[in-house]
C-alpha cells in the first residue's frame, strides 16, 4: 500500500486500487474495477467495512464517540438549535438565516393538512395494528395523493417534495397513535411550531382544551434532534437503495419506516421498555438477565446496549441520559423501570463480557425512558424515532439522486447447487 493506492497481489499479478480521500474519518479503497480486472468480488456481511456512497451530510466516529451534522457537533446542536432548524441544516447543508428559517417554516405550514380520503384508509386498520405498520402503509399511500414524480434537476421541486413530506408525515405519525386510542383524527394548527403542532395533533383530547407543556415540547424537540440523521444506518441505506431505482421520495421513505421498525434498529426503544417491564415482573433480578444476555445458548440480548459503529460511547446516549434525569426530576416521576434501567447500566458496564465487546448503552436505552415519562405509549416510540429520522432520510435520498449514484445492486458469492437437470415429478 502506498499513500494513495492499495496494491492487491492475486494470481501472480499486481492490481492497483486508488484510495478515496475523506475530510475526516475513514478513507475508502475504490474497488469499482476489481471484478473486471480479477474476477473477484468482496464479501462483507452486514456491510461492516463497505462504504456505499460518498456523503457530505453526517459524520460519526465510533471510537471517539463523535457525531456531527453538516460539521456541527451534536452536543452544540442539541443544546442550541431546534428541530426545524436541524431539518433545514440537514436538507440544505447550512444553518438558515432568519429569513430562510421563516420561509422554510412557513412552507411546511402551507401543507399542514392531509387529504381527507386518507382518513378512510386509517379506518380499515384494526385498532390493534402496530403504529409502525400503519405508518409505513400510510406513507406509501401518500404517493397516491402526490403522484407527480420529483424532477430532481429542479431545486423548486426537490424543496417542495421535502417540505410536503415533512408536513404530511407529522400528521401520519400523530394519526397512527390516535387510531390505536380510538381518538378522532386532528389536522394541524398553524399557530404552533412543528413539534408543538405534532404534540397537539397526537395527544389532544376531544373533550378539553389542550395545554402545551413546555417541558414536554423541549424534551420531544431534543429527542427528534438526536435522531435526525445517523449516516448510512439500516433504514437510511434502505431509503437510498429503494431511491436508487429512481423510486419516488414517498415510497422510498415508506420502505425506510419498515426498516426502522426492526428491534435491532429503531424498534429497540420499544424493546428496551418491554425488557425492563419483563425484568420488573420477574422480581427485578438484573443479574439474571445480564447472565442470559451473556449466554451464547440463549437468544436474549440486552436491548439498548451495543452499536454497530459506536465502540466507545454513543454521544447521543450521553446527552439523552442527562435529559432523562432532568425530565424525570422536573415531572417528579418515580419509575420502577427506570430504577431497573440504572441497575442494568451499572452491572453491565462493570461486566467483562460487555467491557471486552465495547457494549455501551445506546440512544434507545434512554429514549424509551423519556417517552414513557412523557406518557407516550410504548408502541409509539419507534414512530417518534421515525418522525425524528425523516429529515435524514430525505436529505440522504436527495443527495443520492443529485449525485447520480447508480442503482444499488450488490453481488453474491453463490454456494448453492451446481447446474443439474430437471427431474419429472413422477421420477423423484
Ligand atoms: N446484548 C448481549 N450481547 C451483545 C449485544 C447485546 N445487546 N450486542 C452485541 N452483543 C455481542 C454479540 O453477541 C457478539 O458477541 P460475540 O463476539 O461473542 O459473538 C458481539 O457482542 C458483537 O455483536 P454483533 O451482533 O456482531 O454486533 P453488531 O455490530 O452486528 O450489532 C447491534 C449491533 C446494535 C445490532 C447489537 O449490539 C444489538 O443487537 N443490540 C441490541 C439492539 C439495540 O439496542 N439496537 C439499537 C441500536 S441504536 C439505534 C439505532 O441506531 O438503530
Amino acid at each position: 500500500m502506498s499513500d494513495n493506492k492499495v496494491i492487491l497481489n492475486y494470481d501472480g499479478k499486481n492490481f492497483e486500487y486508488p484510495i478515496v480521500d475523506s475530510t475526516i474519518g475513514d478513507r475508502g479503497i475504490d474497488i469499482s474495477k476489481l471484478r473486471d480486472q480479477t474476477g473477484l468480488i468482496t464479501l462483507d456481511l452486514g456491510y461492516k467495512n463497505t462504504g456505499a456512497t460518498i456523503s457530505e451530510i453526517t459524520y460519526l466516529d465510533g471510537d471517539k464517540g463523535e457525531l456531527f451534522y453538516r460539521g456541527y457537533p451534536i452536543e452544540q446542536i442539541a443544546e442550541k438549535s431546534n428541530f426545524t432548524e436541524v431539518m433545514y441544516l440537514l436538507l440544505h447543508g447550512e444553518l438558515p438565516s432568519t429569513e430562510q428559517f421563516s420561509s422554510f417554516e412557513n412552507n411546511i405550514k402551507k401543507y399542514n393538512f392531509v387529504a381527507d380520503e386518507l382518513k378512510k384508509l386509517i379506518d380499515v386498520f384494526p385498532r390493534s395494528a402496530h403504529p409502525m405498520g400503519v405508518l409505513s402503509s400510510l406513507t406509501s399511500a401518500l404517493t397516491a395523493f402526490n403522484p407527480k414524480a420529483v424532477d430532481v434537476k429542479s431545486k423548486e421541486e426537490l424543496d417542495l417534495a421535502a417540505e410536503l413530506m415533512i408536513a404530511k408525515f407529522s400528521h401520519l405519525c400523530a394519526w397512527t397513535y390516535r387510531k390505536t386510542q380510538g381518538l378522532p383524527i386532528n389536522h394541524g394548527d398553524n399557530s404552533l411550531n412543528y413539534v408543538e403542532n405534532f404534540y397537539k395533533m397526537a395527544f389532544r383530547l376531544p373533550y378539553e382544551e389542550f395545554e402545551i407543556d413546555p417541558v414536554v415540547v423541549e424534551a420531544l424537540d431534543k429527542l427528534l434532534i438526536l435522531h435526525a440523521d445517523h449516516e448510512q444506518n439500516c433504514s437510511t441505506s434502505t431509503v437510498r437503495m429503494v431511491g436508487s431505482a429512481h423510486t419516488g421520495l414517498f415510497a422510498s421513505i415508506s420502505a425506510g419506516v419498515s426498516a426502522l421498525w426492526g428491534p435491532l434498529h429503531g424498534g429497540a426503544n420499544q424493546a428496551v421498555i418491554e425488557m425492563l417491564e419483563m425484568i420488573e415482573k420477574d422480581g427485578g433480578d438484573v443479574s439474571k438477565y445480564v447472565a442470559k444476555a451473556k449466554d451464547k445458548e440463549d437468544s436474549f440480548r440486552l436491548m439498548g446496549f451495543g452499536h454497530r459503529v459506536y465502540k466507545n460511547f454513543d454521544p447521543r446516549a450521553k446527552i439523552i441520559k442527562k435529559a432523562a434525569d432532568d425530565i424525570l426530576g422536573k415531572l417528579g416521576i418515580q419509575d420502577k423501570a427506570l430504577d431497573i434501567a440504572m441497575q442494568l447500566e451499572r452491572v453491565a458496564l462493570e461486566d467483562d463480557y460487555f467491557v471486552e465487546r465495547k457494549l455501551y448503552p445506546n440512544v434507545d436505552f434512554y429514549s424509551g425512558i423519556i417517552y414513557r415519562a412523557l406518557g407516550i405509549p410504548t408502541e409509539m416510540f419507534t414512530v417518534m424515532f421515525a418522525l425524528g429520522r425523516l429529515p435524514g432520510w430525505i436529505s440522504q435520498w436527495k443527495e443520492m439522486r443529485l449525485k447520480g449514484d447508480p442503482i444499488g445492486r450488490p453481488r453474491q458469492v453463490y454456494q448453492g447447487a451446481e447446474k443439474r437437470n430437471y427431474v419429472d415429478i413422477a421420477s423423484r
